[in-house]
């Protein structure tokens, strides 16, 4: 059997690695790389760290709009798709790289597992949404992480090898966690200590791409007394410095560049609260019952907000500040899975 994977972005690389861990066990996998991501903190460090094979193909699409780095993608990605002639194509998750390999393997027959299948957040004005609902509904196999990302399939009528498996960002966390407590030196590199400070991510388009909404954010920020560290994604340094804000005024920030996934671990493993917009980090946050505030007006995650361990403020000002300082103590329900979801994968589509 061979397998043809795309990834793209950072989150995809770190949810391809313990799946196609498994999956070399016994077949073939060519990955290829979309070149969505390509700055070596945001897309080699996490092949070298997490021991995902080299990608067979590089296609160096880079940034774009939507529809120019989508179509190129999609071109590239058929070429590949006629010279290797996989059995299946895999794809993860809701990017453009998604969309690009899933269109791609549909139009010519070759069936589309789709893991990280069935989510939603009913706001069609995300990008992801379009990504996941088209994905969705070309897969063949679809693989969700949660009872919710079924029902969600079963609501727009795709019942047919829809598996909830569990979700594979914990397979990640559990097999990482500890080599992160480790040879991780990022709280002593930054000077920070365990639950003294705040960490920050935010990157959502309809957040960095609303000039108000970061002026909200930012002016929450600076209302907020506490350490607060801030691995700053490309996407959104690019946008702040088009406005021509600064950061250097909010007291107590630390902006660093984004981090490698042992790094980012133990940043979430350590804080005292996690704001951000980030789906991934969401529910890292949760598996760890590290609590959470999360600057969007919905999540995917909807189990994560289970007694406040994730608190959804948008971009108000006072629910940010007043969910910061709410006192809350989650704990990890098995709503995820139990972090073999890589090999639950691989056995369901070994055995049809
Ligand atoms: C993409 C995904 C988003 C995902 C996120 C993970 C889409 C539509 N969006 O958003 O769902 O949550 O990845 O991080 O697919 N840039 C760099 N260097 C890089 C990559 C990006 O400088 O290596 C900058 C460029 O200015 C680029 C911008 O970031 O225009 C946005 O990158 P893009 O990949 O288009 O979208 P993300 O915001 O990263
Ligand atoms: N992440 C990381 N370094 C960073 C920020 C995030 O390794 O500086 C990891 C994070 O732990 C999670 C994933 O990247 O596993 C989340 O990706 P991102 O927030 O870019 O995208 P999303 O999950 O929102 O699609």
């Amino acid at each position: 059997m061979k397998i043809l994977t795309v990834l793209g972005a950072r989150p995809q690389f770190i949810k391809a690695a313990p799946v196609s861990r498994v999956l070399r066990e016994k077949y073939t996998e060519l990955i290829i790389h979309t070149g969505q991501h390509y700055d070596s903190n945001m897309s080699d460090i996490f092949f070298e760290e997490l021991n995902i094979p080299k990608p067979d193909y590089y296609l160096g699409v880079g940034s774009g709009n939507h529809g120019k780095q989508t179509g190129e993608m999609l071109a590239k990605i058929e070429e590949i798709i006629l010279k290797e002639k996989p059995d299946y194509l895999m794809v993860y998750g809701d990017t453009n790289s998604t969309l690009a390999g899933a269109l791609a393997a549909a139009k010519l027959h070759v069936p589309v597992i789709h893991i990280e299948a069935g989510l939603r957040s009913f706001n069609k004005k995300m990008p992801e949404e379009i990504n996941r609902i088209m994905t969705d509904h070309v897969s063949e196999y679809l693989f969700c992480p949660t009872d919710t990302a079924v029902e969600n399939l079963r609501n727009e009528n795709i019942t047919r090898n829809v598996y909830n498996i569990g979700d594979v960002m914990y397979d990640a966390v559990l097999y990482n966690r500890e080599l992160a407590a480790d040879k991780s030196n990022i709280l002593e590199t930054h000077g920070l200590t365990k639950n003294g400070y705040h960490l920050i991510t935010i990157h959502r388009a309809e957040n960095t791409d609303d000039v108000q909404n970061m002026k909200n954010i930012l002016e929450a920020f600076s209302k907020i007394d506490e350490v607060k560290v801030w691995p700053i994604h490309p996407r959104t340094k690019n946008k702040l410095s088009s406005y021509g804000i600064r950061l250097d005024d909010i007291p107590n920030l630390k902006v660093i560049e984004p981090v490698g996934y042992l790094d980012m671990l133990t940043l979430e493993a350590n804080a005292k609260k996690i704001i951000t917009d980030s789906g991934g980090v969401q529910k890292e946050a949760y598996f760890m019952e590290v609590p959470c505030v999360t600057v969007r007006e919905q999540t995917e995650w909807v189990e994560t907000l289970e007694e406040d361990a994730n608190i959804l403020v948008g971009t108000d000002v006072n629910k940010i500040l007043s969910a910061v300082q709410k006192n809350v103590n989650p704990s990890y329900k098995e709503v995820f899975g139990d972090g073999k979801a890589a090999h639950k994968i691989v056995e369901l589509i070994e055995n049809r």
